[in-house]
């Protein structure tokens, strides 16, 4: 401990837990990751158009994967496109009659995305429709679309708790929803918070505790994305 200066010995302390972190993360995905051109191409061409890296990492799409197999799910429906490197995870678990539909405000990340899909191979299962996810899901929900086996909450994070209304509403029985970015350094705990996007993972949390309709569970994570966590909730009855 650096008693002359507690505020850069905690500063310090901090940077190797991420350091240390990432270097798990990079640990894992060495080992359980196969490489993956498709993925990596993605990565490349996002960067390369200047779309923001907050993505999911790899590890993390894996995981989104291995929820949609375990799910065995046919219909996806995913909030936040940005490049497609998470809707290209999602829609590789589909079977080949399945279908994914990805919600992207921005139609420059659309633009990227959609040559991202095809270059993997999985234009013909995914349709993205660009504009404001809230429209897009009253829009859904007029054409009767729906129920998703899966639903991925990754679009902007003071939303979260309409989406989830949304997601419940075009659910069925079983279907599985996950949220991401709920923890956010723990600033979730930040009762005083005016960030809206603090306030809307905070109102998702108290939603989720007055709502009987849905099984759910936050984990917390670390990794190369810093400090953060996703919700996974299960419904047992739809809205
Ligand atoms: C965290 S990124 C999504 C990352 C992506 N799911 C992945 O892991 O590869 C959030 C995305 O949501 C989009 N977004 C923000 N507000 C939105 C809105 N109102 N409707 C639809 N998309 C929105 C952003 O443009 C951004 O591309």
């Amino acid at each position: 401990m650096d008693l002359e200066n507690p505020v850069t010995e905690q500063m310090s302390e901090e940077r190797a837990g991420e350091q240390l972190w990432t270097a798990v993360d990079r640990y894992i995905s060495e080992r359980l990751l196969v490489s993956d051109p498709a993925l990596d191409a993605a990565l490349q061409a996002s960067a390369s158009a200047g779309l923001p890296a907050i993505a999911v990492s790899p590890n993390q799409g894996k995981l989104l994967y291995l929820l949609a197999r375990i799910q065995g799910a046919r219909s996806i429906l995913e909030l936040g496109t940005l490049g497609g490197f998470s809707t290209i995870w999602l829609a590789r678990a589909l079977p080949a009659d399945g279908a994914l539909l990805t919600l992207e405000v921005d139609p420059r990340y659309a633009e990227v995305a959609r040559e991202n899909i095809a270059g993997a191979g999985l234009a013909d299962r995914v349709e993205l429709r660009v504009g404001p996810a809230l429209d897009a899901l009253a829009q859904l929900d007029a054409e009767n679309g729906g129920p998703f086996d899966l639903i991925f909450i990754d679009a902007d994070k003071q939303s979260i708790p309409e989406y989830f209304q949304w997601a419940l509403k075009l659910s069925r029985r079983g279907s599985v929803i996950v949220t991401d970015n709920v923890i956010r350094d723990g600033s979730l705990l930040d009762a005083g918070s005016e960030d809206p996007r603090v306030l809307g993972t905070r109102r998702f949390h108290d939603l989720l505790a007055g709502e009987s309709r849905v099984n759910a569970t936050t984990i917390q994570t670390v990794g190369l994305k810093g400090y953060d966590g996703f919700t996974l909730a299960l419904v047992e009855e739809p809205a």
